[in-house]
């Protein structure tokens, strides 16, 4: 999740809702005529809106890229990283899609967009299912527009970004042992995560991060339906 401050808002999503904005991207694609015949989606976050898009719009080309970017970090310089490329050949006089899940601060489309482009399309035109107004990007098609920054939890990082926001609210909390309640309690202080807008978007699923964390040696159970940070 990178540097982020102590306290930041999180949203969390789930497969219906995040289905429904790949469907609205689609219709826009549609409703612009735009008919691509390559979609590159970003990896990883691009990699669910990337297939269902092709299948939306009938496509079965569909190809990735990652490129890392670095920001303010002198040691690495100011020069993307692209983490594995795309395939000789993907995208040369194709009209190309670049798909990716949210445009935060817009680099990732902005360096993808110059790739690509470099590699001599026939056009080339960008969506993302979420923007924020910190996106110095604005992507052609975009799903959703929202108001707030937040951090979103996407449905196929969900694991992923819960035992990292629990782990921290966990550390800065100071206590000895945690209860699930505890937990949920410090996810709306930190984060605005509401218990019961939690259970409606992702039922039943903080005691199995609570499971996976213990798995993985993130906590330890303590007893009493309570666990440790060790
Ligand atoms: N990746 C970059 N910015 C993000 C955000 N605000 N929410 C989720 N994933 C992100």
């Amino acid at each position: 999740m990178g540097d982020l401050p102590e306290e930041f808002p999180c949203t969390i999503t789930n497969w219906e809702y995040i289905y429904g904005l790949c469907r609205t991207v689609s219709d826009d694609v549609k409703a612009d005529d735009f008919e691509p015949d390559v979609v590159v989606a970003l990896a990883r976050g691009g990699w669910f809106a990337g297939r269902t898009l092709c299948d939306f719009l009938g496509l079965d080309d569909l190809t990735s890229l990652k490129i890392e970017h670095y920001v303010g970090t002198a040691a690495k310089g100011d020069e993307p990283e692209v983490r594995y490329p795309m395939p000789e050949g993907s995208v040369e006089g194709k009209d190309v899609l670049i798909v990716d899940d949210i445009a935060d601060t817009g680099q990732s489309i902005a360096h993808a967009s110059e790739y690509v482009n470099d590699r001599n399309p026939n056009a080339v035109r960008t969506a993302t299912l979420q923007l924020l107004q910190t996106s110095e990007v604005e992507p052609d098609f975009v799903g959703e527009r929202l108001e707030e920054w937040a951090w979103v939890v996407y449905p196929w990082n969900f694991i992923e970004d819960m035992i990292d926001l629990t782990e921290s609210v966990m550390e800065k909390a100071e206590a000895e042992q945690f209860s699930e309640g505890d937990v949920r309690s410090l996810l709306r202080a930190y984060h605005e995560i509401d218990p019961i807008e939690m259970e409606i978007a992702q039922p039943d699923r903080l005691e199995e991060v609570l499971t996976e964390m213990e798995r993985r040696d993130v906590i330890e159970y303590a007893g009493e339906d309570c666990w440790t940070v060790p």
